[in-house]
């Protein structure tokens, strides 16, 4: 254990030799620290590499960083008590995230987070029991996943899993549960949480392109507007000539207009309105 010697509050550090934070892992943390011009940049993507050694923040990663950025303890565990995505407790293999905000929660979400905390008895944020030769599985409501146009979505690792119901996502856990190989709706292959942090902490898998970029539900729009011909409307003189509205008011009717054109779209795109009729209005 060393003295601090940087700014902030005198304390006590510990460094590489008092740590069980395997070396490699030391490494790779200053090596995180050593891509940004301000090392404590680094610290969201070194907290993800901890993750991936320790199975979740632990003190020692905390301390870690701290020592590497030469910022107190208290620094680093602000920011990873801050963000969901780092976990004070232990994570099983995989982290199943079931979305039940809003929009997923009305399309079955919450349905789904039932049945899979009674199949797999556990609560929200609770992890399975290690059991010999299955996987242990992490359950957790998380948050819109930007992703609502394939409502209900359920998160394994972060990889999408879309348009789920409470028997698909039995079957998902079940099979993560009992080692067979499961791919995201979406392409890649599902891998293991700590395998996924390491990703997190810039360290590629070779499974970034795998998948494709946007589904067809999040290119619908694109596609009617193709359909149909539709193009944005250049603004006078480029992008830094769009007028804004100079009052409160002038901002209301342009919100009023845009969502009456909203309308129209929704009823045409539903076939209650001819676009053609429509335009001689
Ligand atoms: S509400 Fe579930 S992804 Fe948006």
């Amino acid at each position: 254990m060393t003295e601090h010697v940087g700014p902030g509050p005198v304390r006590p550090h510990f460094t590489e030799n008092d740590r069980p934070l395997p070396p490699e892992a030391w490494a790779e943390l200053r090596e995180i620290a050593a891509r940004y011009p301000e090392p404590r940049s680094g610290l969201l993507p070194m907290l993800h590499l901890v993750q991936s050694v320790e199975g979740r923040v632990t003190p020692e990663g905390i301390e870690a960083c701290a020592e590497i950025l030469d910022i107190s303890a208290a620094d680093v565990n602000g920011v990873a008590t801050f963000y969901t995505m780092y976990k004070r407790k232990p994570v099983g293999d995989y982290h199943v995230g079931v979305c039940t905000n809003t929009l997923c929660a009305v399309m079955g979400g919450d349905l789904i987070f039932e049945r899979l905390k009674s199949h797999l008895g556990v609560g929200n944020d609770e992890t399975t029991p290690v059991e010999e030769g299955r996987a242990s599985i992490t359950l957790e409501h998380v948050e819109c996943n930007a992703a609502c146009d394939y409502a209900p979505v359920m998160m394994v690792n972060w990889e999408f899993m879309d348009n789920q119901t409470p028997e698909s996502a039995v079957q998902v856990v079940d099979d993560l549960r009992n080692g067979r190989e499961v791919h995201s709706t979406r392409g890649p292959r599902l891998c293991t949480w700590r395998e996924a942090e390491r990703v997190l902490a810039g360290f590629p898998d070779g499974l970034a392109d795998e998948g494709p970029a946007a589904g067809p539900a999040s290119l619908a729009g694109l596609r009617i507007a193709r359909e149909r011909g539709w193009t944005a409307p250049e603004p006078d003189g480029g992008p830094q000539a769009v007028e804004q509205p100079a009052t409160k008011e002038g901002a209301v009717d342009e919100a009023d207009t845009s969502r009456a054109a909203s309308e129209t779209l929704v009823q045409e795109t539903q076939g209650d309105v001819d676009p053609a009729e429509e335009k001689q209005k």
